[in-house]
């Protein structure tokens, strides 16, 4: 794809030298807001939330996209896609606790946990939330817990470990015999005929081998895996699924180089095992789902950083910049890369930089040798692709307060977070009488 064509798709152009973002001029945010600054994209978050669904429904209309909370957390984000009528796929009682504070029912929420309390079973349980367990030790629990409660067993899942994952990185696979996560094949058909035992009348399945996936035939064998297990699940126990969940996973190109995902292909591999069950009347047209963070919501945010220093230490030149892996941790955490680019374009040279960090490590580089139109001191950058597991894992290490994350929409920027001040950073510190008057 053309560089120009790949900008524009994630809703950015230079005009005059300058970049927009959605129509707006990035600078001036960057000027009006502070840096560094997290800029989401409403009208961006909701297109590709309506390209996955008429994609799905070309192919099987009863389906539920399960937006991924923790890839993106804000309430902001949570209300724009609920108003498209979307669903939500929770890993924590805090992301259950965020959907339902967002006007999430129950019903549009998943929670799919792993290595459960006992109070996060009971959490769900009370707010009648469904839960996709991960382990046959925790069915026990859970029964224990709807019964203390004295609350009618509703519908259970499990997550299934198909062995066959994939992902950008070794720890963002979460597939395999040695992963944590799922129960392997020879234990399914075992915590269902418990669960049945136990009262359960309604039954979902799930899994979810892996994220950043570009390439839909990485799926392949897991959903393979995946449907020999629920044909001998419903023949060995005779039960029928409300939902059958392939989980998210659904990679963006974040190289300029990469084209996107393929979602016809990406949905045809699902298909050619789901027709299976289609075909099947026993099986009563169970509703398909998935679980997609990554996809719906990285393109929608860049973050706008300011460069403080450029250091020429002769051997190699580093862009010193105000975001660190504070800010944006996937460069540092998983050697992501993020397409960093110019506020401001300057005629004429480029240069090498290495783009750097403020916090005290030597791993806090956001782009390793990136080669950049001539940068200086007080000039912006914006890191592109940033809404996905971009603010939900930032911390305030080195103690600096998580930035303010502004909403864009029809030309309007909107605060929806603001940024933390020091004192915050010290709300909930509190000092034993002794050290009080040191
Ligand atoms: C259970 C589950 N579902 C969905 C997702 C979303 O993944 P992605 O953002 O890659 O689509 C994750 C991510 O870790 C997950 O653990």
């Amino acid at each position: 794809m053309e560089y120009q064509e790949w900008l524009k798709k994630k809703d950015l152009e230079y005009k005059e030298g300058i970049l927009y973002y959605d129509n707006m001029d990035t600078q001036q945010l960057a000027k009006d807001y502070g840096t560094p600054l997290y800029i989401i994209n409403e009208k961006l978050i909701r297109k590709r939330y309506n390209q996955l669904k008429v994609a799905l429904n070309s192919e099987y209309k009863n389906n539920e996209i399960h937006y991924a909370v923790k890839a993106n957390s804000n309430l902001a984000v949570l209300k724009i896609l609920k108003s498209e009528n979307a669903s939500v796929d929770c890993s924590s009682v805090g992301e259950v606790y965020s959907c339902l504070k967002a006007g999430f029912p129950p019903d549009k929420i998943i929670y799919t946990g792993n290595m459960f309390t006992n109070e996060d079973l009971k959490f769900a349980v009370k707010n009648n939330v469904l839960i996709n367990l991960d382990s046959i030790s925790q069915l026990k629990r859970l029964v224990n817990i709807y019964d203390e409660l004295g609350k009618k067993k509703n519908a259970i899942s499990f997550r299934i470990n198909p062995e066959f994952g994939a992902g950008h990185h070794s720890h963002t696979i979460t597939a395999g015999k040695d992963i944590k996560f799922g129960i392997l094949d020879d234990q399914v058909v075992e915590a269902y005929s418990q669960a049945k035992k136990y009262g359960f009348e309604k039954f979902g399945t799930h899994i979810h081998i892996g994220s950043g996936i570009l390439d839909p035939s990485d799926y392949e064998k897991a959903i393979n895996k995946y449907f020999t297990i629920i044909m001998n699940l419903a023949d060995t126990l005779d039960i029928t699924f409300e939902f059958i969940d392939f989980g998210g996973g659904l990679g963006i190109p974040y190289k300029p180089e990469q084209e996107p995902l393929n979602l016809r292909q990406y949905i045809q591999v699902i298909m050619n095992q789901f027709e299976k069950v289609i075909k099947r009347e026993d099986f009563g047209g169970p509703t398909l789902k998935i679980e997609p963070g990554r996809f719906l919501v990285a393109e929608s945010s860049i973050i706008l950083t300011q460069i403080n220093t450029i250091k020429d230490n002769g051997y190699k030149k580093f862009a010193g910049v105000d975001a660190g892996f504070n800010t944006l941790i996937r460069p540092t955490m998983y050697g992501s890369y993020h397409h960093i680019i110019p506020c401001k374009l300057t005629n004429g040279t480029t240069e090498q930089y290495d783009i750097a960090g403020p916090i005290c490590e030597s791993g806090d580089i956001l782009g390793k040798a990136r080669l950049l139109p001539t940068v200086h001191e007080q000039d912006y950058l914006a890191i592109l692709d940033a809404g996905a597991y971009g603010f939900t894992m930032a911390s305030v290490y080195n103690l600096r307060p998580r930035p303010p994350e502004i909403l864009l929409i029809n030309g309007k920027s909107y605060l929806i977070r603001e940024g933390e001040t020091f004192e915050d950073l010290f709300r909930l510190q509190k000092l034993p009488k002794h050290l009080k008057k040191v």
